[in-house]
């Protein structure tokens, strides 16, 4: 059976939202892009393996298939440790919209958790803990309790949907971290790193994925290994225009 909505670079599949107008996914790869842009940067495994527990907000659950490959890939290199993850949406998707993109991870079982999820709003399971806040994230933030080791902040584009890429929605996030925690995001545009910069995070150089160009990675305070730097002389421009309070170029 040829696989639902949009086929990615992979051989996973995405949706294309009309009003946005924007895909759920990189065309590179939807699977891919869980993995590489969101999971990896964010250390969530290594977090998991070395404190034997790990809190995850993911801003933008859509198809669910971040939160599916972190639960994955959690519980296959840190076996035993205690994960927590807390996704945020705004339009939820009906179950049988979402139904293939769930069938579609990379365990059966996982289908079944998300089908849970969606329809009671929380999964619990002995060292799984799973919670679904349907609103607006920039609302919805204010709400949530305790702190995050990670963040995987993927909602549509900065331009198509500017609310959770504000410096006001971002530093609320900052303030919602441990400190080391770290944030990935697919975006590179200037102004939102230097929002990242001015809500008080540290910010780093996100891994390309597929045809997409480096994303961008942040941190709560130091993490040790360092983040992957920015270019210097991007560096240097960044850290003047923070500084001098000047506006910043779009891109
Ligand atoms: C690029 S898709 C996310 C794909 C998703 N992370 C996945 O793994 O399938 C963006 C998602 O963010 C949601 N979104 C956009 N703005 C939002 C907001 N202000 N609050 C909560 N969710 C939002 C959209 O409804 C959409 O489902």
């Amino acid at each position: 059976m040829a696989p639902p909505g949009i086929l990615t670079g992979d051989g996973s599949a995405t949706l294309f939202h009309r009003e946005v107008g924007e895909h759920y996914h990189s065309l590179s790869g939807a699977h891919l892009e869980a993995r590489y842009r969101f999971i990896e940067p964010c250390r969530v495994a290594r977090t998991a393996l070395v404190r034997g527990q790990v809190r995850i907000l993911d801003i933008g659950f859509g198809l669910g298939t971040n939160l599916g490959w972190a639960i994955h890939d959690i519980q296959r290199k840190a076996p035993g440790a205690a994960i927590e993850i807390v996704s945020l949406e705004r339009d939820l998707l009906d179950e049988e919209q979402l139904k293939p993109f769930f069938r579609a991870l990379p365990e059966a079982r996982l289908s079944v958790m998300l089908h849970h999820l969606v329809d009671q709003r929380r999964w619990i399971e002995p060292g799984l803990r799973l919670t679904l806040m349907v609103g607006e994230a920039e609302q919805l933030i204010d709400t949530v309790e305790g702190r995050f080791d990670a963040v995987f902040l993927d909602p549509f584009s900065p331009k198509r949907n500017p609310g959770p890429w504000r410096a006001g929605f971002l530093r609320a996030i900052r303030n919602r971290m441990v400190e080391g925690g770290i944030l990935s995001t697919y975006s590179s545009a200037r102004r939102i790193r230097l929002s990242l910069l001015r809500s008080g995070w540290q910010i780093g150089l996100g891994p390309a994925v597929g045809m997409k160009s480096s994303g961008t990675v942040a941190s709560a305070g130091l993490v040790q290994p360092p983040l992957p730097p920015l270019d210097e002389k991007l560096q240097r421009k960044l850290a003047r225009q923070v500084n001098s309070g000047q506006e910043e170029d779009q891109r």
